[in-house]
């Protein structure tokens, strides 16, 4: 057995329940694979913030770097908190560990889960089916780190404040690069989305550095899709959409949660943050849900499936992903739903009764799943 170690930062809010539930699904699929995981806990956020005073001291970034993969729970705590330990964890933890990790490619791939799939999400049938995209998203540049600046005019009295868009072409062409292998894995179209109607120094760069990363890649620059943003956020709602996509920090940002919704829920969002060596931060993409009082009401399958993601992209074990996804997708089948899918759809599908489970029984739903289909 080859021993595996997997960093695990449960975060803050939902975010301990939802880590640790997973844990033992990591062990039954690695298990599966030849692989002894090692897990180890390392605190960030509010929990390092109370241990240190810092949310994200160095010996937790230290402690990530040695690891293979990181799983890792969301952070956040009440929203207009005015504890200090809540405020600016965005700017104080979130990017700073994409940063100091150095994350660059953020995959979030959409894809309707199960028979039941198409049920869950509020768009018609015909428009849900077979929803399958996976958007590669940039993770290093945009107004995300760009120079930021507020004050007032001197003159006039009047307040002003700016954030830049700044992109450099090593950082577009290494997500291009990326985004090609996925799509040719996938066996998918490429399209790249921006607004470069508007935005024509970043826009112009990219178009750029996409024609000479698809040339050195052999990838005909005629056979990769193009749409501005504004167009590809009605298109994900208005048709069938399948493909791989490649954008920028922001526009992934917004057309990934959009995205998450059409297929049925935030909660359902998985995401994988890779770096160089098949490193790989995985989480899901929902935030820490302040709002919901008993974590065991929280819907565990965008962390389950971030899981799966860290099998694909960092243990080079796809076989095991496939098998948690599948198992997620039986799981949904036999109608055991999570209570924010079983609020929104009324606790029935097509005139069948589904049962609402906690999150830790839809863990061990899973578990059984993959259990049953590895044994
Ligand atoms: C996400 C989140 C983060 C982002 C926030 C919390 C900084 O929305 O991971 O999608 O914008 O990247
Ligand atoms: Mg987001």
């Amino acid at each position: 057995m080859s021993e595996i170690y997997i960093g695990v930062m449960p975060g803050d809010g939902i975010g301990p329940k939802i880590t640790g539930l997973t844990l033992p699904i990591v062990e039954a699929g690695a298990e599966m694979a030849g692989l002894h995981p090692n897990f180890v806990h390392i605190p960030v956020s509010g929990e390092a913030f109370d241990q240190t005073g810092e949310h994200l001291p160095d010996s937790s970034v230290t402690a990530a770097t040695k690891m293979d993969a990181v799983l890792k729970g969301p952070f956040g705590g009440p929203p207009n908190s005015d504890d200090p330990k809540w405020q600016g964890l965005e700017k104080k933890a979130i990017l700073p560990l994409r940063e100091k990790l150095g994350l660059y490619a953020n995959l979030r791939p959409l894809k309707i889960l199960g028979e039941i799939g198409v049920h869950l999400s509020p768009l018609e049938n015909r428009i849900a089916q077979g929803t399958d995209l996976m958007i590669v998203r940039e993770f290093t540049g945009d107004a995300y780190y760009g120079d930021s600046d507020h004050g007032v005019d001197e003159e006039t009295g009047e307040r002003w404040a700016y954030e830049t868009i700044f992109y450099k072409e090593s950082q577009v062409e290494k997500i291009v690069k990326m985004a090609i292998k996925l799509a040719r894995e996938r066996g998918d179209k490429l399209s790249w989305v921006h607004k470069t109607n508007v935005l024509e120094e970043t826009g112009g760069l990219w178009r750029a550095v996409v024609k000479e990363v698809a040339a050195e890649e052999g990838m005909a620059y005629e056979t990769i899709g193009y749409s501005h943003v504004d167009a590809e956020a009605a298109a994900l709602i208005g048709k069938v959409k399948t493909g791989t996509i490649v954008t920028t920090n922001m526009f992934g940002d917004i057309l990934s949660d959009e995205g998450a919704q059409v297929i049925g829920s935030l909660g359902l969002g998985a995401s994988a943050s890779l770096a160089k060596n098949d490193f790989g931060l995985y989480e899901p993409i929902h935030g820490s849900a302040p709002d919901i009082e008993d974590a065991e009401n929280a819907n565990p399958i965008g962390m389950i499936l971030s899981a799966a993601l860290m099998f694909r992209h960092s243990l080079n074990r796809p076989e095991v992903a496939d098998v948690i996804e599948q198992a997620v997708a039986d799981v949904l089948d036999d109608l055991h739903l999570p209570a924010d899918l079983y609020a929104m759809t009324s606790g029935e599908i097509e005139g069948l009764v589904a049962k609402k489970v906690t999150a830790t029984e839809f863990g061990k739903l899973v578990l059984e799943k993959i259990k049953k289909a590895t044994a």
